[in-house]
């Protein structure tokens, strides 16, 4: 996607999971003790997770899944272990040395390959199922209505992507610059009312053949995101 302030936030995203906060992310990832406030994102985004993976088909043998943005790799494993084949991509090295360390030998019957680099790279090829959890949170809408399109046109089942969603709470937080514990220069947070973000999709070209299903808000302390899943129409 050659539009720039993708790429423009890309870099900012890379420099941030790369190298600012790469260690946080480690420990948030891990069962490391962390503090309360993180605690509260921990227990947020296992929920997330586990909602992102109960969206999927129990039986994922022999379907490829892209986890795009995939960080440490969590989701990535648990995929692979009900038998995906998941190519797991972030902009971040550092992150992706992590998730090779972590990954586990047996998978059973699935697989993963971490690999550094773009989610929208067409080298990944097709896919049954995309997950990108938590990855398109720092982009303005109207990219992430882009990458949306252009990550349907390679996908044959569903699309599971989470959004910050504007409410009353979260505004005053954003502004109070509390979403994420103190002091750790993340990019910017790009909030979106969930009826705009329908709308959005639903008049995108690139999205003609997909409509929105199911959602789900996860809000835990100081983790708030929702889900959304797109499907063919
Ligand atoms: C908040 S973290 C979430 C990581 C993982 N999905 C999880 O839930 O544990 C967002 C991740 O998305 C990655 N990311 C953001 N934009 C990306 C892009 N265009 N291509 C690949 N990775 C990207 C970041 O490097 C970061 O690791």
């Amino acid at each position: 996607m050659a539009n720039g302030s993708y790429q423009e936030r890309r870099a900012a995203i890379e420099t941030y999971f790369d190298r600012t906060a790469a260690d946080a992310w480690k420990k948030l990832t891990s069962d490391a003790k962390v503090s309360r406030i993180r605690e509260t994102v921990r227990a947020g985004r296992d929920d997330m997770r586990a909602t992102l993976l109960s969206w999927l088909p129990a039986d994922l043998t022999g379907k490829r899944l892209l986890d795009a943005g995939c960080g440490t790799g969590a989701l990535a494993v648990e995929a692979a272990r009900r038998g995906a084949e998941v190519v797991a991509i972030d902009v971040a090295p550092t992150l992706i040395e992590i998730a090779r360390e972590r990954l586990p030998r047996d998978l059973g019957p699935g697989s993963v390959r971490f690999e550094a680099g773009d989610m929208l790279d067409p080298a990944h090829g097709d896919f049954d199922h995309v997950v990108a959890m938590d990855s398109l949170i720092h982009y303005v809408p109207a990219d992430v209505v882009r990458v949306l399109g252009e990550l349907a046109g390679r996908t044959r089942g569903s699309i599971l992507f989470t959004f910050a969603p504007r409410t009353p709470a979260l505004a005053v937080m954003h502004a109070l610059g509390r979403f994420f514990p103190r002091g750790n220069r993340a990019p910017a947070i790009e909030p979106v009312g969930v009826e705009t973000l329908k709308s959005a999709l639903a008049a995108a070209p690139a999205l003609a053949q997909w409509r929105s299903q199911r959602t789900k808000r996860v809000a835990v302390g100081f983790y708030t995101s929702q889900a959304l899943e797109l499907v063919p129409a």
